[in-house]
């Protein structure tokens, strides 16, 4: 058993895994962990350092020279590469359509797993992303599969796109989103599945308080258990 309380947040993409955590990180003043932030991180990594995304054998290499680091920040939290602050670059387009593939490789997620793993050993922590009840922590005494249908999705997106100023195609967003749920779920290694012992949310139709409050329900159970 662990001593530290550990909370794994997976599901696809856009179903809200990093607000939810995000707020209940703050409110219960657990340490917040977007792992997907950190495969967005390689990603720009192997762009800057001008190598293909295909390029395993030096995408490999690259990993023990990169650094990633968080820091709280507001609406998001602020992440850093190699000390320079990436929060914005890494939601870019070029990056979000190469991650899966990044993603799929078995250095890179070994390499990510053993700094997630370190990060979860010493302090209480909210982590999501699509293997953490699997695969990163599968010991973490809450486990959370947070779902919504992908029509959902798309207009979360598309509307967080609008809010930003960049006005995009709703059929085009569903489409990105299918093709990474897929991607995402059968790729070899970790695939994204639901843990046998996570509690499955299905947020369609809900709103951010409601998720959260339902959450923070099956959190306080398990701590008074
Ligand atoms: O949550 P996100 O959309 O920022 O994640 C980006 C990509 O990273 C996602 O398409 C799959 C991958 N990912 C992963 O493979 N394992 C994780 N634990 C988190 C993200």
């Amino acid at each position: 058993m662990v001593e530290n309380f550990q909370v794994a947040i997976d599901g696809p993409a856009s179903a809200g895994k990093s607000t939810i955590a995000k707020i209940l990180a703050t409110d219960l003043k657990y340490v917040y962990v977007d792992t997907g932030a950190m495969y967005r991180a390689i990603t720009l990594a192997t762009k800057l350092a001008g190598l293909a995304y295909e390029d395993e054998e030096q995408i490999t290499a690259l990993l023990p020279k990169t650094t990633i680091r968080f820091e709280p920040g507001s609406p998001v939290q602020r992440v850093f590469l190699n000390d320079e602050e990436v929060t914005d670059d890494i939601r870019s387009t070029e990056v979000t359509n190469n991650v899966s593939l990044i993603a799929s490789y078995a250095a890179v997620r070994e390499n990510l797993v053993k700094r997630q793993r370190d990060i979860a050993n010493s302090q209480n922590v909210i982590m999501d992303g699509r293997d953490i009840g699997t695969t990163v922590l599968p010991h973490a005494q809450v486990k959370i599969f947070l779902v919504a249908s992908v029509s959902e999705r798309a207009e979360r997106r598309y509307k967080e796109n609008l809010s930003k100023g960049m006005p995009s195609d709703l059929n085009e967003l569903k489409k990105d989103i299918e093709a990474r749920d897929y991607k995402d779920s059968h790729r070899q290694i970790s695939p994204l599945v639901q843990a046998e012992d996570a509690i499955l949310v299905d947020t369609t139709g809900l709103s951010i308080t409601k998720v959260v409050s339902e959450i923070t329900k099956i959190i306080k159970n398990k701590q008074h258990q």
